[in-house]
């Protein structure tokens, strides 16, 4: 951050929808707690870059799994009100429901499966189901008692194989649903397996499919398929839509994309957490369960009350690196539930309550950097941030 700004608090969330019942008194947490921060003047430019990529085509934005991290109503809130967002799309029913309930307006796809209960009480709130099953009858019924056709998603499955129609039998299943007053065909959808070479398989098949519909004169809504590797890697895959997930939050989701000149992505969230000890350690002295860090010599070492339990991953001591008082030091020994210890070196370079950083937007502790460090995935830093952790939406203003 530099002196010309100046960031303040703008929110203290505690994670929302969770159900937690109210407290009878004020303590909520320690000031050791970790905490995640989120920029969401970072999600709008990272939205702004995408939307320059793929020619100003819409996005449907993929907020799934607690918006990546940031909270799923936080990250949609900030980024609603811009034009190129088309909607948002998420796995789980309640994480719809969330950002009903948090009052966004815009075209909400549930991509995850839904039985005919599920189905109607999605409609009920105006979500639009992802489907791939013969579920027309069900959805004519639900359109009968809302006195208006059901928007939906078709998924067609063109070789990942996952969820989505076999691609050769789409045909019928979106002729089927085409044909009914029940039912509206808002888009038309496929999910790359991200082998680049597989990928153009992929989009052939799909392009002939919806080629040959729409010559018949069926209506296939917007076609969408590209995540953030396609945007970096499939250009031809743009088609009427584009639906990345790990690009708005601002994280290269590989590490040759950020080399590549195609975006400039900010990441838009950050994980804190104030040292919780500082001490040095004599050699032959242990850190870590096991024993797995044995001071040679003797070195200062610094315990965050960060783990596992609440998103750090224990692999990350295995080369992942924490900034302190603008310093990065590696962490070491082991990972547990719900601390790490960090290697400060000869000196005692930090002390108790200062802040470490594990990941956030600047160069070195990107979550990129701290991904790279440990040899593990950006998906797994981001995604697996407990719920719980505290949110810090914040609001960065010039002086
Ligand atoms: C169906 C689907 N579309 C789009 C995305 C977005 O992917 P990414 O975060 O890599 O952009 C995902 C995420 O895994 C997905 O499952």
């Amino acid at each position: 951050m530099t002196g010309s700004r100046r960031s303040f608090l703008k929110m203290w969330a505690a994670a929302p929808a969770l159900g937690l019942a109210p407290r009878a008194h004020a303590l909520e947490r320690s000031s050791f707690d970790p905490w995640v921060e989120v920029r969401p003047d970072h999600l709008r430019h990272n939205v702004a870059q995408i939307h320059r990529r793929v020619g100003a085509r819409p996005i449907l934005a993929v907020i799934k799994n607690n918006g990546y991290g940031l909270g799923v109503a936080a990250a949609a809130q900030a980024i609603e009100s811009e034009p190129a967002i088309a909607g948002f799309a998420v796995v789980k029913l309640h994480e719809a429901a969330t950002l009903r309930d948090a009052g966004v307006r815009k075209p909400v796809l549930c991509m995850g499966p839904l039985g005919e209960s599920d189905l109607a009480d999605a409609v009920a709130l105006d979500i639009q189901p992802m489907v791939y099953t013969p579920v027309g009858a069900a959805l004519e019924r639900i359109a009968a008692r809302r006195g208006r056709p059901v928007p939906i998603h078709v998924c067609v499955d063109t070789g990942i194989g996952r969820v989505g129609v076999p691609h050769r039998e789409a045909a019928p299943l979106l002729r089927d649903l085409a044909g009914r007053r029940g039912v509206t065909i808002a888009g038309t959808m496929m999910t790359f397996t991200e082998d680049p070479d597989f990928d153009r398989e992929q989009l052939r098949r799909f392009q002939a499919l919806c080629d040959q519909l729409t010559a018949e004169g069926v209506s296939l809504g917007r076609r969408h398929a590209a995540s953030s590797f396609a945007l970096f890697q499939t250009e031809g895959s743009f088609l009427d839509m584009v639906r990345p997930g790990m690009a708005i939050y601002g994280v290269y989701s590989e590490p040759p994309f950020r080399t590549l000149d195609l975006m400039d992505l900010r990441p838009a969230v950050a994980l804190r957490a104030r040292v919780a000890y500082v001490k040095q350690l004599r050699p032959g002295d242990s850190a870590g369960y096991n024993r797995a860090y044995l001071a040679k010599e003797d070195v200062w070492v610094a315990t965050l009350p960060v783990g596992h339990a609440d998103g750090l991953p224990r692999l990350a001591a295995k080369g992942g690196r924490v900034r302190i008082n603008g310093q990065l030091f590696p962490i070491v020994a082991t990972v547990s539930a719900s601390h790490c210890i960090v290697e400060l070196g000869p000196e005692r370079r930090v002390s108790i309550g200062d802040v470490a950083t594990l990941f956030d937007w600047e160069d070195g502790s990107r979550p990129e950097d701290l991904a790279a460090g440990f040899g593990g995935s950006v998906y797994d830093l981001l995604m697996h941030l407990d719920p719980l952790l505290p949110r810090r939406i914040l609001s960065l203003t010039s002086r």
